[in-house]
């Protein structure tokens, strides 16, 4: 199975400059509540090693790189991100950690709901026995 969905984003670029639009329900598959970026991130750091429970999101790395594996409990897949014009997609119950971030990065997250500490999953046998 493919757990790598990305989505392009149209670069509307002219002389002056670079820009990307990121639309609700259009190019991005659903209601936006909640972004969240990342930035500064120490050398040598990873995040993420979590899953959650009902929530979907997109990454966008906006400046710089990172790494993303992406884990459903049976396969691991990863990716690097280093496009403002690359969306990845993480579903729900897709266990997630990114790393090898460039000093630079900016990681921007698109959120389909509030914030929610009893959304996540941060236990990596509770969430093999959640996906399987
Ligand atoms: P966390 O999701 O644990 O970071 P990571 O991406 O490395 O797993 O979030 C770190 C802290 O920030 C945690 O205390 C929860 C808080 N937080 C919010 O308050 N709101 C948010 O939208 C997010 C993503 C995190």
């Amino acid at each position: 199975m493919n757990l790598i969905k990305t989505i392009s984003f149209p670069l509307l670029g002219d002389e002056r400059g670079s820009l990307v639009a990121l639309e609700a329900n259009t190019g991005v598959p659903f209601d936006i509540k909640r972004v969240y970026y990342l930035f500064d991130t120490k050398n040598g750091v990873s995040r993420g090693f979590h899953a959650h429970k009902k929530l979907q999101q997109i990454a966008i790395c906006v400046k710089g790189s990172c790494r993303f594996l992406l884990d459903d409990g049976v396969e691991k897949q990863e990716i690097v991100l280093d496009s403002p014009t690359t969306g990845l997609l993480i579903e729900d119950m897709i266990w997630h950690e990114m790393y090898d971030f460039t000093p630079d990065c900016v990681l921007m997250v698109l959120a389909d709901q509030h914030y929610d500490e009893s959304d996540y999953i941060r236990n990596y046998q509770e969430f093999l026995r959640g996906a399987n």
